[in-house]
């Protein structure tokens, strides 16, 4: 049986990040943007299968928000309910540490993230114009927040 975890990631994980991040963005983020969130106490986590890296999850705390900046699947793992299964973890860490939504920037062009997102209770609350590097110039953002119930 494969054992399961989510664990802190550390400066040590960032190189097999990166052979992930690579595989599977057009536009990765670099080993110093990961080192630098690591560093900067944001929530950076890993997902593990056995002793084989099968995603992460980088939120930075803003206020009573978590902004979620990276959440990526393995690509020979996507579509197995990782990707949802790392999201309700990061919405659940999010609520016991008391905040009180959770709030993210997604391309009009991803249709499996935003599926995922809306399936999750995201709603769209805004667009930013030119935020993302694209093979045509820029693309715009859509900026989708979820906010959290209270627990009892
Ligand atoms: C987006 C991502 C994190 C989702 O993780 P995943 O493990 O592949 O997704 P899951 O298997 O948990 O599926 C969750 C939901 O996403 C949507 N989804 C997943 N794959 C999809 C696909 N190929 N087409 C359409 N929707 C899809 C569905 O709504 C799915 O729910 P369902 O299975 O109930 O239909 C993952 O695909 C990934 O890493 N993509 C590349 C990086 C990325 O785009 N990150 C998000 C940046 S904003």
């Amino acid at each position: 049986m494969s054992v399961f975890s989510i664990r802190p990631m550390s400066e040590t994980d960032v190189a097999a990040v990166c052979l992930v991040e690579q595989q599977i963005y057009e536009f990765p983020w670099t080993q110093k943007n990961f080192i630098d969130s690591i560093q900067a106490g944001y929530e950076a986590h890993c997902m593990w299968i056995d002793y084989s890296l099968a995603g992460y999850v980088i939120m930075m705390p803003v206020l009573d928000e978590y902004h979620l900046l990276n959440i990526s699947i393995r690509a020979d793992l996507q579509g197995q309910g990782m990707g949802r299964q790392l999201l309700q973890w990061g919405i659940g860490r999010g609520r016991s540490a008391g905040m009180q939504g959770m709030l993210l920037e997604v391309r009009p062009t991803n249709e499996s993230a935003r599926s995922l997102y809306e399936s999750e209770g995201f709603k769209l609350v805004g667009t930013r114009k030119n935020y993302y590097p694209s093979k045509d110039g820029r693309e715009d953002a859509l900026v989708l927040f979820k906010r959290f119930q209270q627990m009892l």
